[in-house]
């Protein structure tokens, strides 16, 4: 009796989890061409972390590599904890080499899949991995329980390194090389030169249900993806359950998560499978991304055989998926209104009901002037940038966070972030001539408990593109989208209030706009930007403020003592 008592409440407390991350350099070989690249404890992809709803997770992050240092727990929603939550002069200064720093959270309120990856320059493009969040102990799935769950995590490899990839673009002011291969768990498949060895493999029993727990890490593509000849039921996304329902092919956008159950057929089908992911992309023409299709392979095992009859039987029928084409927007379209919060007693949908702010940004490309005596390469001749409301954002040579709690603002940003663009103009439609941006640092500031509603519009001023637009400390309702210029007057009618779904990272349709609401329950500084990490670079980034409430649980927590120094 007494014992069990003792396990209900570690249960209700959660236990503390802890990691130790060795940020190392590691010898990767893939395309026949081996790199050194950017790994936590010499694993590509990085180690999983797993814990249950509730758990407390320290993680000891020592950087042993010649550049400075972050990580990030994506989609974490670290309530009051603003310092463990990672992205670089935003809410902390860099691990410098030869330092640690201890990240400590809880996880409250959040079950499935999220991940974590560096958060400065362009490291992550190496250093990730997948977050399990598993129910609170005793506590069931809102679904059939699976007989195994896999991680799948999409990646994009560079043979180059990306930061120089990246550096090179941003000295010419044109826009970077795309990659050379996809990845799956950080394995290119058979679809790329020299790389059939490289395959993820996925081995099923017949009749057995396999939770997938797939993870979009590439830096600069949304990804359709399928299984040949099998279906796959969305059971939730970005660690938040959905209605679940069932794709042949789903679409996942860098930053976001989806928990998606395979059934795997009830006999042996006595053939393989492709299980492959491509890009989806608008406009830009296929030069412009890496158009090229990563595959695994899922193959059958019957119950009682050993393992050794497992291996690839060449022999085997081969399937392999039919993806949709890399600019399908209406299959995008289709697939994201299908999604819907789970929205029952148990895991009510609380979305805000009224609004106290209303936010309208707009998101997209423009350009920068030139530096003097350099050619750039970007449109009519100036260098390419990115922003929200215009502003394309500079990263402070000091982090936000402490600057605010610190009360030491000047110099290191403005509070005076637009609420609207400062000039209305027609968003979608032909390209402005002045394509020019401005530059800051500048948030936007919000009292406590502020129930928000943000329209995001994406604009032609360069060229249409969705944009995967992710927002730090928070999950948020995506209470309504379309396409074309935002309409005040019509559109919120047509808003889901009852069950929208709640992620972190919403893909802004290309040409279009989307809708969210949020409660500021979170006090700190949190950043918002699009996981393009090219866009990011370019500045579509912005950050907002959220201040303290007046009750003492309301307040952001005093920064931890080992916290980096810049
Ligand atoms: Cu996954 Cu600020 O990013």
């Amino acid at each position: 009796m007494a014992a069990t008592l003792a396990l209900l409440i570690i249960q209700a407390q959660g236990i503390t989890r802890h990691y130790d991350f060795n940020v190392q350099m590691a010898n990767m070989t893939r395309l026949c061409r081996t790199k050194s690249i950017a790994t936590v404890n010499g694993q590509f992809p990085g180690p999983e972390i797993i814990a249950n709803e509730g758990d407390s997770v320290h993680v000891r992050v020592t950087n042993n590599i010649a550049h400075n240092m972050t990580i990030h727990w994506h989609g974490i929603r670290q309530l009051r904890s603003g310092w463990a939550d990672g992205p670089a002069y935003i809410t902390q200064c860099p691990i410098q080499t030869g330092q640690t720093y201890v990240y400590k959270f809880t996880i409250t309120g959040q079950r499935g899949t999220l991940w974590w990856h560096a958060h400065i320059s362009w490291i992550r493009s190496t250093v990730y991995g997948a977050i399990v969040i598993l129910p609170k102990l005793g506590v069931p799935y809102p679904f059939p329980a699976p007989h195994k769950e896999v991680p799948i995590i999409f990646g994009e490899w560079w043979a180059a390194d990306t930061d120089d990839v990246i550096n090179q673009a941003l000295k010419v002011g044109g826009a970077p090389n795309i990659s050379d291969a996809y990845t799956i768990n950080g394995l290119p498949g058979p679809l790329y030169n020299c790389s059939a060895k490289d395959t993820f493999k996925l081995t099923v029993m017949p009749g057995k249900t396999y939770l997938l727990r797939l993870v979009n890490a590439a830096l600069n593509a949304e990804l359709f993806f399928s299984v040949a000849n099998h279906t796959l039921t969305v059971v939730e996304v970005d660690a938040v359950y959905v209605k679940p329902f069932t794709v042949e092919t789903l679409v996942i956008s860098p930053g976001q998560t989806a928990n998606v159950l395979l059934a795997a057929k009830p006999v042996d089908p006595s053939a393989i499978f492709y299980m492959s992911a491509t890009p989806y992309s608008v406009v830009r023409p296929p030069a412009y991304f890496d158009n090229t299709t990563v595959s695994g392979i899922l193959e059958y095992q019957n119950p009682g055989s050993p393992p050794s009859a497992s291996t690839f039987h060449k022999d085997l029928p081969l399937f392999k998926p039919t993806l949709p084409l890399f600019n399908d927007t209406d299959f995008v379209t289709s697939f994201t209104t299908r999604l819907h919060s789970l929205a029952t007693l148990q895991y009510p949908a609380d979305v805000p009901r009224s609004v106290d702010r209303r936010f309208f940004f707009t998101i997209g490309l423009g350009t920068l002037p030139c530096p003097k005596k350099t050619t750039c390469q970007g449109l009519h001749g100036a260098k390419y940038a990115a922003a929200v409301n215009n502003v394309s954002l500079v990263l402070p040579s000091k982090a936000l966070l402490s600057s605010h709690y610190t009360g030491k603002s000047r110099g290191v940003y403005e509070s005076d972030f637009p609420a609207i663009p400062v000039s209305p103009f027609n968003y979608t439609g032909t390209p402005p001539n002045n394509t020019n941006l401005a530059t800051g640092t500048r948030l936007l500031v919000l009292p406590y408990n502020t129930s928000v509603e943000l329209v995001m519009q994406d604009t032609s001023v360069i060229g249409i593109e969705s944009h995967p637009m992710h927002l730090h400390g928070y999950n948020f309702f995506v209470v309504g989208q379309g396409f074309g210029n935002y309409n005040p007057t019509n559109d919120p009618t047509k808003f889901n209030l009852v069950d929208p779904v709640k992620r972190n990272t919403v893909s802004v349709p290309a040409g279009g706009w989307a809708a969210i609401r949020f409660l500021a329950d979170n006090p700190g500084v949190w950043f918002m930007h699009c996981h393009f990490e090219v866009h990011s670079t370019w500045g579509l980034r912005m950050a907002w403020l959220v201040l303290d409430g007046s009750k003492p649980n309301e307040k952001l927590l005093p920064p931890p003592s080992d916290m980096p120094n810049c």
